[in-house]
């Protein structure tokens, strides 16, 4: 039986660009599915898809059993979405953002102001709940935006990019938020740019990169895909990183990563905190200095490096570096 998320062969083209190549996605009722991919890969556009904002030049999609494309009213009324850019009314207030919300899904007038405050307090928006939105931080937007997509309580749910601009306690608490929605029965979609998101919140994660789903599996599966955990080491002097090189290469699994412009080698390995030590005196008896040195699980961008032998496009913080 196919899950509360289905899709077969999913294809969108703009223009030139093959938005989504053929994708197809499963997703059980009462569990999360990650779709990780850098900027471009096809995120958004599948959840465009998903939720009748968009209609794919071919394939299918069925979403809480319903045939997204022949019925997508009825879709509607079966999900909630959050969308990449808030869609939040500048100048209602909080408040009645949630309230009108409740409204339109013919919730009483009662239930409706209950659940605005029962979701303002969870997303730390009580005392900004009097305020027009075109007042908020973006940050607050987004959580305003997230509660509106939970007035309902919807059986299926899209995120794009939940946590995209939230600072690490508003991120904590979504995740909360989530992981009780989920252990209520809601199906849900999440895009993200975070491996570290999809590993707590998603029971199955498909990397999507040039509109194709390049894997498919748990975190740790496509951790343990990528080789493992790495050693990064950052040397003091720029002449010293051939032979720290040489050094990576007697404990790695796998190619050593090199960024010349801050002196970091990066190289997978097996055997934690004992195999760290042994790094560190291998570099000290051959006179090597560093400035750090840390053992890390692997990130998207390994992932995506082992996986498709090019980094995933940088995001804006790495660009600022
Ligand atoms: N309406 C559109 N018109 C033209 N091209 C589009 C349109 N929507 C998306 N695209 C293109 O389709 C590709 C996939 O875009 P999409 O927004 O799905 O990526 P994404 O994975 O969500 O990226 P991001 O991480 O930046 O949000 C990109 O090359 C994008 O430029
Ligand atoms: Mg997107």
């Amino acid at each position: 039986m196919p899950g509360a998320i289905y899709a077969e062969g999913l294809v969108k083209t703009f223009g030139e660009v093959r938005a989504l190549d053929g994708v197809d996605l499963d997703v059980p009722e009462g569990t999360v599915l990650g779709l990780l991919g850098p900027n471009g890969a096809g995120k958004t556009t599948a959840v465009r898809v998903l939720t009748t904002l968009l209609r794919p030049d071919s394939g299918t999609a069925v979403v809480a059993g319903i045939d997204v494309l022949k019925h997508p009213n009825e879709v509607r009324r079966a999900i909630g979405l959050s969308g990449q850019f808030a869609a939040v009314d500048e100048y209602l207030t909080g408040r009645e953002n949630l309230r009108m919300v409740g409204r339109l899904y013919q919730m009483t007038g009662k239930a409706a102001k209950a659940r605005a405050d029962e979701l303002l307090e969870r997303f730390n928006l009580a005392d900004a709940a009097d305020r027009t939105a075109k007042t908020y931080s973006g940050g607050m937007r987004r959580r305003l935006d997230l509660a509106a997509a939970l007035v309902v309580r919807p059986p299926v749910m899209f995120m794009d990019e939940p946590t995209t601009g939230l600072d690490p306690r508003n991120r904590q608490q979504l995740w909360d938020v989530i992981q009780e929605l989920v252990a209520g029965g809601t199906t849900l979609l999440l895009t993200t740019q975070y491996l570290e998101e999809a590993d707590h919140l998603a029971h199955d994660i498909c990397v999507v990169d040039q509109g194709k789903v390049i894997a498919r599996g748990t975190s740790d599966q496509l951790k343990a895909q990528t080789g493992g955990e790495r050693v990064e080491v950052v040397v003091h002097e720029r002449e010293h990183m051939n032979g720290a090189r040489a050094v990576l290469a007697g404990f790695g699994k796998g190619e050593t990563t090199v960024e010349q412009h801050t002196r970091k080698l990066t190289v997978p390995v097996s055997g934690g905190a004992k195999l760290l030590a042994e790094v560190i005196r291998e570099l000290d008896s051959r006179g090597i200095d560093i400035d750090d040195i840390a053992l890390r699980r692997p990130t998207l961008d390994d992932v995506f490096i082992s996986l498709t032998g090019h980094a995933a496009a940088l995001n804006d913080e790495e660009v600022q570096k």
